[in-house]
């Protein structure tokens, strides 16, 4: 088995993106636009929506890596880092799920569901700043970042340090 299946390739690489843009749009953007703007409504649109396509193709790519054969976990010589690079993996899908949940919750508990895609004329609030899930929110971006990093990080030892072409494993090709 020398790659992964090609629905989590897809995958991987449309969450890639995905979530890069969610990130920054969401980071700079959105959170920078004043609720008092009449744009705010539009960027909370895609935001909300683009996180919530994030969820769904994550939780679909969880269900696929479990129910396909994947190559052999990466071996660097080094038990503590080979396990360091699963746990990291794992961690990942956590925090992409748990990002898109507390996205969820400040959406419920503000009501944004209404405002933003239903009838509700109400107006939104000052900021978000009142709903403890925003706090989660932005705290879980930064950890998002920092595994994101990480994650390049190991790619770029992959790539060119240990030369060993990891990443080829995360493109199309043969699976036998
Ligand atoms: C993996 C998916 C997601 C990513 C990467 C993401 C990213 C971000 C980032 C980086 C921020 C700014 C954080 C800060 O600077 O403190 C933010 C804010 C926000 N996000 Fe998300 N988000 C995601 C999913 C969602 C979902 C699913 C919803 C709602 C259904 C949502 C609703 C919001 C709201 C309401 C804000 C606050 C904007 C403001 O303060 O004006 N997010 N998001």
């Amino acid at each position: 088995m020398k790659n992964y299946h090609p629905l989590l390739v897809t995958l991987h690489w449309l969450l890639a993106v995905m979530i890069l843009v969610g990130l920054v749009m969401g980071g700079s953007v959105l959170s920078a636009t004043a609720n008092s703007n009449p744009d705010k409504i539009f960027f909370l649109k895609m935001h909300m929506s683009a996180g919530l396509v994030i969820l769904i193709f994550m939780l679909i790519r969880l269900g696929v890596r479990f129910a396909t054969k994947s190559p052999p976990p990466a071996d660097i010589g080094n038990n503590l880092l080979n396990k360091l690079g699963a746990i990291t993996h794992y961690l990942l899908y956590l925090i992409v799920i748990l990002m898109s949940a507390s996205g969820l919750a400040i959406a419920a508990s503000a009501g944004l569901f209404e405002i933003v895609f239903g009838t509700s004329s109400a107006i939104l609030p000052v900021n978000f700043d009142e709903f403890p899930p925003r706090a989660a929110h932005g705290i879980i971006s930064k950890i998002l970042m920092l595994l994101i990093a990480g994650h390049i990080g190991a790619f770029l030892y992959h790539q060119y340090i240990r030369k060993d072409k990891l990443l080829s494993r995360m493109w199309f090709g043969k699976r036998m």
